[in-house]
């Protein structure tokens, strides 16, 4: 028996695992945040955890398990996510969306404002809103055509499971390498160009920041939003990360928080063909549920 332990535990990053460490390890995502780390994702694991061991200044993964799995370590867990996730982003990422928003959903929401069909009230959520790019390019638009000043009413909550990112997304400052991704009309208006100490940084301005309630939410745990309270959902590039009954519980509980008539957006490399819920694409990656009319 000793030989096959031998040969089945590998060195990745300068460490030794298991085979049984790494379901220990596959496990815990799982349960954590839902991501489901097939075993050919090994050398990930080590190479994304060597991090986090440097950081602790621990020199092996068995101790990394222990000190992870400890009831008191929640910050550490979260750290471990972290880790594991990829939080890249962008503002204004996959334009079409954002397109769509601007030429179909808004224009309708203010046509049903004037028939007197709806309050002009729009709440959006940004879930899995990673550095803040996505939501403060959502409230750009918003604020851009569907303006306080008219007596529009608009809001978003942001949510992420990671406490780092958020962080990050509320202090609402950028490389101004990223001002590209943003229409120069919205640029000009609602950001502020760093100057002195801050140059090469850009800062989102402060009536578009206040549109924004940025709170930590694992879509694996909740908890979660009021049911029926967005007139559309962002949940983009964060289904990716989960195994099949993941993922369908994640859609139906994230669905449950859209309004009637709501608008679900998800990445466009994902779609909600293996999930068990009735929608209809709209466009690639744009969802309505069945028999609602949202009048696309
Ligand atoms: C690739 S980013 C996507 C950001 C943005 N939605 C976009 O499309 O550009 C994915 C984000 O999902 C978050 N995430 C991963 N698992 C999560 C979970 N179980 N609950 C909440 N957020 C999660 C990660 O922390 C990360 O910030």
């Amino acid at each position: 028996m000793l030989p096959d332990l031998v040969e089945s535990t590998r060195e990745i990053a300068g460490l030794s695992i298991t085979p049984e460490l790494f379901d220990k390890f596959q496990r815990l995502i799982h349960e954590e945040a839902g991501i489901w780390l097939n075993d050919s994702k090994t050398a990930l694991l080590c190479g994304r955890l060597s991090r986090r061991l440097r950081a602790l200044q621990m020199a092996t993964l068995d101790e990394y398990y222990e000190f992870v799995t400890d009831p008191r370590q929640e910050a550490e867990r979260v750290a471990m996510i972290d880790a594991i996730t990829t939080n890249e982003t962008r503002f204004f990422r996959d334009p079409r969306h954002f397109e769509f928003l601007e030429s179909r959903a808004i224009p309708r929401w203010r046509n049903e404002a004037q028939q007197g069909i709806r309050q002009k009230m729009i709440r959006l959520w940004s879930a899995g809103c990673s550095s803040g790019e996505e939501p403060y390019s959502l409230a750009m638009l918003l604020a851009r055509h569907l303006p306080a000043q008219q007596g529009w009413n608009t809001s978003i909550l942001a949510t992420d499971i990671s406490t780092r990112m958020l962080a990050h997304a509320r202090a609402a400052i950028y490389s101004i390498a990223k001002s590209p991704d943003i229409p120069e009309p919205l640029l000009k208006d609602y950001m502020l160009k760093g100057t002195g100490s801050q140059d090469g940084q850009m800062k989102v301005m402060p009536e578009i920041q206040a549109m924004i309630d940025f709170q930590k939410l694992n879509l694996m745990h909740g908890p979660f939003p009021p049911e029926s309270h967005f007139d559309a959902i962002f949940c983009r590039n964060v289904l990716i990360y989960f195994d099949a009954p993941s993922k369908q519980r994640v859609v139906e509980r994230v669905t449950r928080c859209l309004a009637r008539n709501g608008i679900l957006f998800v990445g466009q490399a994902e779609n909600l063909a293996s999930v068990k819920s009735s929608f209809r694409s709209l466009l690639p990656a744009v969802y309505a549920r069945e028999g609602e009319h949202v009048g696309f």
